[in-house]
């Protein structure tokens, strides 16, 4: 593994021989597992980190994190650990396990077990290998069952017979990283595939469980083809009948794909931003509105959430006319947009075809959303008008002369609110 190992940026090589010091001193053996091998083959660049222990866990966890000097989140619950390394690395941290499942798709019951256990508890070959960590033994590949060889023929294999009965989400999971790395499904695999969607399994997933899956999977580079693959595969009829992706759609979701790519380039310091949401808005504008919202509460898609795909809906023909007009002023397309999440703006851009209403968008991101006042009330008050809704009226007139530029600095607006008082 050493030749793998070495290209990884200093901060995660760091990590590792950090780790292996923490076994070897508590006398835990620990191993990478999950994505991590996998993608450190594949050469792909993401290093959330998965460790598993032979012993203790959290106990290696809380070593690791005083050795780091990072915070850790526990779940003691589920016996598991989280260092935040920083805002864009983490590390799990759990206790090898094996996993038994009552009944098809229900939470296993969990129980210690051996590293080998834990790797068969997994989805497929290419994500149960695990590399050895412990400081002074070989960093070693443990890979029982021939998931390097997997990688190398590019196909997604499940371990078992039982495996999509046992957990349902692991449908969602092979189409998406067909898709992700141009795999294949390996032919039983797909098979048992097929039969798991033909009974209705999905249905039967927990859907909190499903929510975190669609969202992985809307995550995902291509979501369009993410889309098409899980439909033509698997139907969407486990979300809602009448989802029914046809081409437009696609070609929406490919033209989300491009606007999300400017909006980060043009807005790499913008705020919270949901990917996945505008891609779930744009498929859920097919359905009525209280299908949408069942959807939504099904789910357990937060308040939050739900308010801003459910403004989506307000974007349809009508209002984006309005945007494409040339004659209309800087204030009018701020009180269109201003309204709206910059997920519900992305989408517009997306829905929207005509280069005017585009510059009308990416003009209210780039000016006119920063635009800010310099009086305030106080200089209302300092003019004699008594404290009431006529202050907000008034502000937003000079506001508003402000985005059209009749007024450009603070002595304009006073002299304006002059006049206005007058
Ligand atoms: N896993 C599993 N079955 C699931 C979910 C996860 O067996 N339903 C196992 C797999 O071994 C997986 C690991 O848990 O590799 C970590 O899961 P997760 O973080 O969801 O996926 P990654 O494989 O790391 O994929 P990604 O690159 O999308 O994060």
């Amino acid at each position: 593994m050493e030749k793998y190992l070495k290209n990884l940026p200093p901060e995660i090589k760091n990590l590792i021989v950090l780790a292996g010091e923490v076994s070897r001193e508590i006398k835990m053996p620990a191993y990478l597992v999950g994505g991590f091998p996998r993608d450190l083959i594949l050469g792909a660049k993401d290093w959330d980190l998965d460790i598993t222990v032979e012993g203790n866990g959290i106990k290696f966890a809380e070593n690791l994190a005083k050795k780091l000097n990072v915070s850790l989140v526990r779940h003691e619950r589920f016996g598991t650990a989280t260092l935040i390394i920083n805002h864009c690395l983490k590390v799990d941290i759990a206790t090898t396990r094996k996993e038994v499942y009552p009944s098809c798709a229900c939470l296993p019951v969990v129980s210690p077990g051996t590293l080998k256990e834990d790797l068969f508890r997994r989805d497929f070959t290419i994500n149960a290998m695990a590399v050895n960590l412990t400081a002074g033994a070989a960093r070693k590949l443990i890979d029982v069952f021939c998931g390097k060889d997997d990688l190398a023929a590019g196909k997604i294999r499940i371990l078992h017979d039982l495996s999509f009965k046992d957990d349902p989400t692991r449908i969602l999971r092979a189409i998406r990283f067909k898709q992700r790395y141009n795999f294949k499904i390996e032919p039983k695999t797909l098979c048992l595939l097929k039969a798991a969607v033909k009974s209705g399994l999905l249905d039967k997933v927990h859907p909190h469980r499903m929510r975190d899956e669609l969202v992985s999977m809307l995550k995902e580079k291509d979501p369009s083809a993410q889309l098409k693959q899980l439909y033509d595969l698997g139907g969407l009829s486990f979300i809602s009948n009448s989802l029914k992706p046809d081409r437009q759609v696609y070609v929406l979701f490919r033209s989300i794909s491009k606007e999300i790519s400017w909006f980060m380039r043009s807005f790499p310091f913008h705020g919270s931003f949901e990917v996945w949401l505008v891609y779930f808005a744009a498929l859920l504008r097919q359905l009525s509105l209280v299908q949408s919202k069942r959807i939504i509460r099904r789910l357990g898609l937060s308040k939050q959430e739900e308010k801003k795909i459910l403004s989506c809906r307000q974007i349809n023909q009508r209002f984006i006319r309005r945007l494409e007009s040339k004659q209309i002023r800087p204030a009018q397309v701020f009180n269109l947009l201003k309204p709206f999440s910059y997920e519900a703006i992305i989408l517009l851009r997306s829905i929207s075809r005509d280069s005017v209403s585009k510059k009308h968008i990416a003009d209210f991101l780039n000016i006119y959303n920063s635009v800010r006042l310099s009086i305030s009330g106080d200089d209302l008050y300092r003019l004699g008008v008594l404290p009431g809704p006529k202050y907000q009226k008034i502000l937003n007139k000079v506001f508003a002369a402000r985005l059209n530029g009749s007024v450009k600095n603070r002595q304009d607006e006073l002299a304006l609110i002059g006049k206005i008082v007058k």
